[in-house]
């Protein structure tokens, strides 16, 4: 079955269950989830009852799609996302983004948790990206072209929005919330870097490390949303500090951070 069939199959699902029509897709990482708590008059659809979803494995990460009121505004929310380190072909991963598209959806906001790279950056601060750098050397474009589902060789110089990150820093401004601002490597995981890894994206020019969003990024770019991405930047990556990285550490963070969090993406719906 072509990929836009199945789309089209997992979109008339979710239409015959919903009485809402999204324009704003949220896609909630680690200590985010929570989020889809508060959305108002609310359809869950758990991933495993959608056709073509792949479910999500981390425990952190619930996996149900959300859809209902935030802010006045109709969304569509992923309650946890699904990662490539869990074996997940890329074509999986980003299907959630595809058939968000086809609801209707025009602005995606992108959460996710992520390491310090560069020293400026602190645990506890969030990050909006500015760009990225894919150091998997894998694409969710890779296969079959539909030309349907966008071009063949999409253009990823503004992959995130101008204006929906300059709408992020009034809204920081306005809450008092101290605004990071930079580019985003994306590394497969699940091992965490080495300290020669970390150095190596610091080089590059990555300010924050971490294991998801740049193909759900380069999906919603490619199907002609607007894409803004916000990290919560938990724990300085490998090397840094002269201390291992737990997953612990990271999640209790984005615990800690997560009513700020939580608060600003409120904002930023809110002014959409
Ligand atoms: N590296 C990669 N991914 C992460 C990190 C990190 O240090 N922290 C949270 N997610």
């Amino acid at each position: 079955m072509l990929l836009r069939e199945k789309i089209e199959q997992a979109k008339q699902w979710i239409t015959q269950r919903t009485p809402h029509q999204p324009k704003i897709g949220l896609i909630l990482g680690s200590g985010l989830g929570s989020l889809a708590d508060e959305i108002e008059e609310r359809t869950v659809l758990p991933y495993a009852s959608i056709p073509h979803f792949a479910v999500s494995t981390v425990e952190s990460h619930v996996g149900q799609l959300v859809l209902g009121k935030l802010e006045g505004q109709t969304v569509v929310a992923m309650q946890g996302r699904l990662h490539f380190y869990e074996g997940h072909s890329l074509e999986a991963v980003t299907f959630p983004v595809r058939v968000m598209k086809a609801l209707g959806v025009e602005v995606m906001i992108i959460t996710n948790a992520s390491g310090a790279v560069h020293e400026r950056i602190k645990p506890g601060e969030l990050m909006l990206v500015s760009d990225h750098i894919n150091l998997t050397g894998s694409n969710p474009l890779i296969g079959p072209h539909d030309p349907q589902l966008g071009p063949r060789f999409p253009d990823m110089s503004e992959a995130y929005s101008k204006e929906l990150r300059s709408l992020a820093r009034k809204v920081a401004a306005e809450q008092g919330i101290e605004l990071q601002e930079g580019v985003y490597a994306w590394w497969t995981g699940p091992a965490f870097e080495t300290p020669a890894e970390v150095r190596m994206i610091r080089m590059l020019g990555g300010d924050a490390v971490g294991m998801s969003t740049v193909p759900e990024v380069i999906v919603a770019n490619h199907a002609g949303m607007k894409v803004l991405a916000v990290s919560c930047v938990c724990n300085m990556a490998a090397g840094i500090l002269e201390q291992p990285i737990t997953a612990e550490e990271v999640f209790a963070m984005a615990a800690k951070v997560k009513q700020k969090f939580a608060t600003f993406i409120r904002g930023v719906v809110r002014n959409l």
